[in-house]
């Protein structure tokens, strides 16, 4: 098993960065921590996890809404009135489809196009909170993903404040062998949810990956991955000899080069799932 300290950051394509990125700060309270060409780096101030924006110019293939990712407020009036602002703000931000608020898997929620084409949807699990023993199911990660309520002064003026940065999804070809590579090769928290999805998260976090059974999905480049913390350099090329040696037998479907970088390391690969994610050293810097 790969000793990880954390799901540190998820990757995100878009078509153009300046585009996506006034989405995320404006319209779901992610502020940017830095930003180089073609790449930007954001976190929302109530939650741990990173959100990397790349720019893959303007021919970036579209993605497909079940490959989204998700942020949270507090109260289904909130999403009903993030749906009215999204609605009111479409064309300012060149949104794409907004879809009126729904229920599912026990979220009230709204799902949206963002300009690159990225699915985003802002949830709510008020209701399904509301049970104390429903709440602490799969590894209750329907609870608050935040120690204190993020205020609506740092958000002012929508309606709705989003809490926190909670989810993302992938797909699975084969559930059993996809809960398997991540639970025993990955040392991630699997939690069966239905006959076809799992929830995946490190076992320090609240922070989910959906990942449910597709046959229509597309595989996309690795600028669509998750990153995967491990404590060191070293670690990095250790767990890489391993990939290399063992990978195959995992159901690991491809291998990237490892990168160094000065005292930094790292590297990706796919998943069984075909899903592409990355093992990285702590100061693998996504801040410069
Ligand atoms: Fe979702």
């Amino acid at each position: 098993m790969i000793r990880t300290v954390g799901l540190s950051a998820t990757h995100m394509e878009c078509r153009n960065l300046q585009e996506s990125m006034v989405v995320m700060t404006d319209l779901l309270a992610f502020e940017k921590i830095s930003e180089k060409p073609a790449e930007a780096t954001l976190k929302h101030p109530n939650t741990h996890w990173l959100l990397v924006l790349h720019d893959g110019g303007p021919d970036a293939p579209a993605k497909q809404m079940h490959n989204h990712w998700g942020v949270r407020v507090r109260s289904s009036e909130e999403v009903d009135r993030a749906y009215e602002y999204l609605t009111a703000h479409k064309a300012q931000y060149k949104l794409g489809t907004i879809g009126k608020p729904t229920w599912s898997h026990g979220s009230y929620s709204c799902y949206f196009v963002e300009p690159g084409t990225n699915g985003w949807e802002i949830e709510c699990y008020e209701a399904f909170n509301r049970k104390e023993t429903t709440a602490q199911q799969f590894g209750a990660v329907k609870m608050a993903h935040w120690s204190e309520v993020y205020p609506e002064d740092r958000f002012p003026g929508r309606g709705y404040v989003p809490q926190g940065f909670t989810h993302g999804t992938l797909v699975a070809t084969d559930l059993d062998s996809t809960r398997e590579f991540y639970a025993d090769v990955l040392g991630l928290e699997v939690h069966r949810f239905s006959d076809h999805v799992i929830y995946v998260k490190h076992p320090n976090t609240r922070t989910f990956v959906v990942c449910a059974l597709r046959k229509d999905f597309k595989v996309f480049s690795p600028n669509f991955r998750n990153t995967l913390t491990v404590a060191s350099k070293e670690a990095v090329q250790e767990a890489y000899l391993r990939f290399s040696e063992s990978g195959r037998d995992w159901g690991v479907r491809e291998l990237f080069p490892l990168e160094e970088n000065g005292i930094s390391a790292a590297f990706c690969f796919r998943d069984p799932g075909t899903n592409c994610w990355e093992i990285a050293s702590p100061n693998r810097v996504f801040y410069d």
